[in-house]
């Protein structure tokens, strides 16, 4: 595995994974790597020949009191994780080479940006789409494997290159790898390691607590009705907050107050011991 922290470096190293028409596919972290990520690694492989890496935990995503300086960095360690996994590339660059003196660029994509974590954290998905574009235009990637875990980033992602005709990857190009969990249900998380043994174990409501109003939202219930229990159950076991619970159009995320026929999803989003969890699961079979 190359370790590339430097752009014409990495271009370079890119070039030379392609001749005789190798394809390459892109899995984007911000590292702190868990079983998550390493699965995003191993189906990433089995479409492309070459697997690329990206580790950049990247300022323009997170708001200013959110956790920038205290996320896990832990490049030594995700590097003997990645090499295990037979990565090829692992691109790592410092703040100044992704983001130069001047930078003054950024990408918006309204509408699925904009409920959800989008209301939450002002500025987020923006942050995102620039930085997934410019890993797009550096690696040049056929493929880029995302998370389902953040099903709206997800859709953010899909609808930029769709919307702006990224050449590589197409939006067809971004393959959603569904949820990773640990054994008690809860969503594997690069910030599941900042919560303390009491909240850890209480955090198992989260998936436990949707899956029981999928239940019911299935059986028929009122969804309104089904979602305030379920925030309430949250509550209840020792979360301070719920940022949202909702149904949406597993699509254009658009809410939903009863189920129809198109794919739908409950979104939600809780803090706990002051670390904020997100998760979304199908609901209908969907
Ligand atoms: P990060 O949180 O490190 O996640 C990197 C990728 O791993 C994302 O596509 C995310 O959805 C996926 N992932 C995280 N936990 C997962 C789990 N339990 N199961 C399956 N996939 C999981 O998401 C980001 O970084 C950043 O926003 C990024 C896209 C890299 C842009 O900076």
């Amino acid at each position: 595995m190359q370790t590339i922290t430097r752009l014409d470096m990495l271009r370079k190293s890119v070039a030379q994974l392609r001749e005789g028409g190798k394809t390459i596919a892109l899995v984007p972290t911000m590292g702190a790597l868990h079983e998550g990520h390493l699965t995003l690694v191993r189906e990433a492989a089995k479409r492309a020949d070459h697997v690329a890496v990206s580790i950049f935990v990247n300022p323009t995503q997170f708001g200013p009191n959110e956790d920038l300086d205290a996320y896990p960095r832990q490049l030594a360690e995700d590097s003997a994780m990645l090499e295990k996994e037979g990565t090829a590339i692992l691109w790592a660059p410092e703040v100044g080479e992704m983001y130069p003196d001047g930078f003054a660029s950024s990408i918006a994509v309204s509408g699925v940006s904009s409920g959800f974590c989008g209301a939450d954290r002002p500025g987020h998905f923006d942050g995102v789409a620039t930085v997934v574009c410019k890993l797009f235009n550096q690696v040049r990637p056929d493929i880029a494997c995302f998370g389902e875990k953040d099903w709206q980033q997800l859709a953010v992602i899909r609808t930029m290159a769709r919307d702006l005709d990224l050449v590589r990857p197409f939006a067809n190009g971004i393959i959603g790898i569904p949820t990773v969990r640990e054994a008690d249900g809860l969503a594997m998380s690069s910030r599941n390691r900042y919560l303390d043994a009491k909240n850890r174990a209480a955090a198992a409501t989260l998936p436990r607590e949707m899956r029981e109003a999928i239940a019911r939202i299935e059986d028929g219930q009122h969804v309104g009705r089904t979602l305030a229990a379920l925030e309430d159950a949250l509550l209840g076991a020792g979360f301070s907050s719920v940022d949202y619970a909702d149904l949406a159009d597993a699509q254009s995320l658009q809410l939903l107050d009863q189920l129809g026929e198109r794919p739908a999803r409950l979104l939600v989003a809780a803090r706990i011991g002051g670390t904020r969890l997100i998760d979304n699961m199908a609901v209908g079979g969907s």
